[in-house]
């Protein structure tokens, strides 16, 4: 979706294009917007890791992605729940990015909805019965031959479930970045609740 300065007509339609690149990103898996990168806060350290983007809700402006439970990233939000993504498309010269309070689902309604569009295929590694910091004596993928061959069924892949979780960002802040020869453009939105209280022009 290729756009130009000039059907930049204001910051709604600044707005609506951000939360449809997003969405993009969701379903088009060779999309630059399909890996984000998310970034928690511990002490005086941000920790930047890159994850898939599996939906944005436009209507509730919340973003999601997979994770295991017993990764590190989810112990940075059981201390700080905010997180912060970070997108960017150089087809589009686009950069987004987000922020708000984080909820990690695990064993919910939401969990189980997620889980059932997972494929076979990206269930292994939940289905592992060790830490995912555990430290391995030599170079190694960490899976079983079983595991690393797909040799499972769908339902054996069932036990993975306990160790699945979703989070969503409840986007509380955004900013879009274009770059572009005839100069630069940049404006931010605020939002509480699901909704957008403010949003305004930035010096790029
Ligand atoms: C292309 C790519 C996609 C990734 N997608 C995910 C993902 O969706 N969820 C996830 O937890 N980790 C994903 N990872 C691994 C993370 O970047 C990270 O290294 C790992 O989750 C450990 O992070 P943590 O120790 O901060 O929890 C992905 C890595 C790459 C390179």
């Amino acid at each position: 979706m290729i756009y130009h300065p000039e059907d930049i007509t204001g910051l709604p339609f600044v707005e609506e294009l951000c939360w449809e690149l997003l969405s993009t990103g969701v379903n088009d898996r060779k999309n630059a917007m399909h890996q984000v990168v998310v970034s928690t806060a511990v002490g005086e350290i941000a920790h930047m890791r890159t994850v898939v983007l599996r939906r944005a809700d436009i209507k509730e402006k919340s973003l999601y992605f997979h994770t295991d439970i017993r990764s590190s990233k989810v112990d940075d939000l059981k201390q700080n729940g905010m997180l912060s993504w970070l997108t960017y498309d150089q087809s589009l010269r686009t950069q987004i990015r987000l922020s708000g309070p984080t909820i990690i689902h695990h064993n919910d309604e939401i969990c189980k909805e997620h889980w059932l569009k997972t494929g076979h295929h990206s269930r292994r590694y939940y289905m592992l019965n060790s830490d995912s910091n555990k430290l391995l004596s030599d170079r190694s993928t960490g899976l079983s031959p079983s595991l690393t061959a797909f040799d499972y069924t769908l339902e054996e892949s069932e036990v993975g479930f306990e160790y699945f979780g979703v989070v969503e960002t409840k986007v509380t802040w955004m900013e879009w970045y274009f770059t572009h020869n005839t100069g630069n453009l940049r404006a931010s939105f605020d939002y509480e609740s699901s909704s957008l209280i403010e949003s305004r022009w930035l010096a790029p």
